[in-house]
């Protein structure tokens, strides 16, 4: 769709700057720059080459299919993988020189298959399961695990280039599970030791590991959200205190403003009526855009000057906007949802918190028909 009258404009010299914080903030770590889901939203190939050129030096991303896109992009630069079922396409993840995480036997078993019919060996990531329950082996199955890549390795069908595993509550900077999480890694890099692997890349962090917990750096931190400029932990410490700027700045021209009376019904279920008359204003997103539906009568709008409310329930397409009395403000005039606190405008945290979601989920959800304009970029891609 070539013409709409929205966009985010994602700012790449917010990306730049975030990427230098981080590295800062990392030490002798390397950075693995997230770009699942798109780049969280902001676009995957253009963050990628952004986040590289800012000195991330390695990316990641959770689908299979997102890391074939980047290959096929032309993107050399070491690229992890974590989500696939059995019969994925592994021999073509294995030729592109992708490295993927394994978790299970039936995924090291498809990844030897798939190294010897592309003809050189899988890069692999062991993924430990060391207290977030979700992806990876448990300590118990983490022998059998470590043994069986061991063989494959010493076939000559696997390179284990790496180990990792995700903190549970990195984002809750008092939670003890961090340290309970850390002794287990370590637990689980001395077997891969004892088995005769010296995996390059040792990896637990994602952002909050990475701003709140130095511990757990080891030898690669994966951030995604703060390279956008979100903090992970909002009521911990704010993009500002963390020295991060918001990369997306979400806008929409307005396309209708009408004055309108005291106790003036708005939109579908009427459950907003006007406090006082003033000027209602149009604007062009919805739910079908990825404006959170929970976010009616409290989602922030920045407008003229003044911060207002949607007034009533957000519409597939449209959401109203109370702005209240003597709002100089016509058709065509900008209006900000969010962006970067500094530049006085509502944030995805403030989305976020008015819709009961947190800020990722701003981000990530905003629909594929809102433009992205790309700007300050400085390598095309
Ligand atoms: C395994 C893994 N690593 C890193 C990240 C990046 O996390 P964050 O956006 O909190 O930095 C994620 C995102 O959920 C993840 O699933």
């Amino acid at each position: 769709m070539s013409y709409y009258p929205a966009r985010a404009v994602v700012d790449h010299a917010a990306i730049r700057a975030n990427v230098e914080r981080l590295r800062a903030v990392a030490g002798r770590a390397e950075v693995m720059a997230v770009v699942k889901a798109d780049a969280y939203g902001h676009g995957l190939l253009p963050v990628a080459r952004t986040a590289l050129a800012a000195g991330a030096t390695w990316l990641g991303v959770a689908q299979l299919g997102e890391a074939l896109g980047l290959r096929a992009a032309g993107v050399t630069e070491p690229l992890l993988t974590w989500i696939y079922a059995p019969g994925a396409p592994l021999t073509d993840a294995v030729a592109a020189g992708i490295d993927v995480s394994a978790a299970a036997p039936w995924a090291l078993e498809e990844l030897a298959a798939a190294a010897v019919r592309a003809g050189r060996p899988a890069r692999v990531h062991l993924k430990a399961d060391t207290g977030m329950g979700r992806g990876g082996a448990r300590p118990e199955a983490w022998d059998g695990l470590v043994d069986h890549a061991a063989r494959l390795a010493a076939e000559g069908t696997l390179d284990v280039v790496g180990v990792w595993s995700h903190l549970a509550r990195g984002d809750e900077p008092e939670a003890s599970t961090t340290a309970e999480q850390v002794a287990a890694f370590r637990a689980a890099l001395a077997v891969v030791s004892r088995a005769g692997l010296h995996p390059a890349v040792r990896h637990l962090a994602a952002s909050s590991g990475t701003l709140f917990h130095p511990e757990t750096h080891f030898d690669l931190v994966r951030p995604g959200i703060a390279l956008y400029g979100l903090s992970p932990a909002p009521d911990v410490a704010s993009p500002v205190d963390l020295g991060l700027r918001a990369a997306m700045r979400l806008e929409a021209d307005v396309i209708l403003t009408k004055d309108v009376p005291v106790g003036t019904r708005v939109g579908y279920g009427h459950t907003y009526a006007t406090p006082e008359a003033g000027r209602l204003a149009l604007l062009p997103l919805g739910y079908g855009d990825g404006i959170p539906r929970h976010a009616g009568s409290t989602g922030p709008v920045q407008l003229a000057g003044r911060r207002a409310r949607i007034a009533g329930r957000v519409s597939m397409d449209q959401i109203v906007v109370d702005l209240g009395p003597g709002a100089d403000v016509a058709p065509g005039d900008v209006a900000v949802l969010f962006g970067d606190a500094r530049d006085g405008v509502p944030t995805a945290e403030d989305w976020a918190a008015a819709a009961g979601t947190i800020g990722y989920e701003i981000v990530t959800r905003l629909g594929t028909r809102v433009p992205r304009t790309h700007v300050s970029q400085e390598v095309t891609p």
